[in-house]
């Protein structure tokens, strides 16, 4: 288990963020040699410093994953630092508490843009890179909401990640014969610094929980767990699917 990502080279975006962090600590625990990506870039640098003092190799880069310019240069950057690519986790996403009838245009375009818009540009300039590379792996962190409904809010959130899980699976299918595989990850209610501050000890956090048939959150753990499977060999033979890490909640 230990070395079961050895020499692959991983690119994560996002990855300041609460399941992020989980995940780039996750691949480097399997061997992996991880970018480590988000808006600020002293923040990765820290996360990336992490990973070197407990032996990972890993860079810190600022990528904005909405800016096509800066996803060519981050895959440039990535490949010849560190000597190609072979996983790429899309994981920045956004959302807005608005519905269908008080999301404005300007909310809309800004969630579209990091949580959809985002995954593309990354599949559009990562999937060769990884295909030149070698092959490998793109894990996509769509949700549970990208699958249903949820509580008729967060409506451009939901279109996003409804997309992400479409894509996946057009990617998947345009890549299946040259070594690149492409999957969704669709976590449900995780426990991160973020959820804990807008969620605990609300009526919403106890909602959460008693809809959750497992009973409790999910971690950010759990989700990287799912990642790392997806990334690795064990998942050779699974492509365009979609995992979902979110204690039973979409099973009801
Ligand atoms: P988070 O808010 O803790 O982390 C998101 C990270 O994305 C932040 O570090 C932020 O700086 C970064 N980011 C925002 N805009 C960006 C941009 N334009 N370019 C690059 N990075 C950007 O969120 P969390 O909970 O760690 O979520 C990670 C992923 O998991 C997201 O895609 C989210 O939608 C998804 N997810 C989270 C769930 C949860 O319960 N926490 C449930 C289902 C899905």
């Amino acid at each position: 288990m230990r070395d079961r990502l050895a020499s692959q080279i991983a690119l994560v975006t996002g990855a300041t963020g609460g399941i992020g962090r989980a995940v780039v600590h996750r691949l480097a625990a399997e061997g992996a040699a991880v970018a480590v990506s988000d808006l600020d870039v002293a923040r990765c640098e820290a996360l990336a410093k992490e990973l070197t003092d407990v032996g990972a190799r890993a860079v810190g880069l600022a990528l904005d994953v909405s800016d096509e310019e800066a996803w060519r240069s981050a895959v440039e950057r990535v490949v010849a630092q560190m000597g190609g690519l072979s996983v790429l986790v899309n994981n920045a996403g956004i959302a807005e508490m608005r519905t269908v009838e008080t999301e404005t245009r300007d909310s809309w375009e800004k969630v579209i843009a990091v949580t959809q818009t985002g995954v593309w540009l990354g599949m559009k300039y990562g999937g060769p890179a990884i295909e030149r590379s070698g092959g490998g792996s793109i894990v996509n962190i769509a949700s549970i909401f990208g699958t249903v409904g949820g509580f008729g809010s967060q409506f451009s959130y939901h279109a996003a990640k409804g997309a992400v899980r479409l894509m996946t699976k057009n990617a998947a299918l345009h890549w299946a014969e040259r070594g690149v595989r492409v999957n969704s990850v669709h976590p449900g209610f995780i426990e991160t610094p973020h959820s804990r501050e807008l969620w605990q000890g609300t009526p919403r956090h106890t909602a959460l929980v008693e809809g959750t048939p497992l009973g409790r959150l999910g971690r950010p753990e759990e989700v990287a767990g799912a990642v790392a499977f997806l990334a690795s060999q064990d998942a050779s033979f699974v492509t365009g699917s979609e995992l979902y890490v979110d204690g039973g909640w979409t099973a009801r």
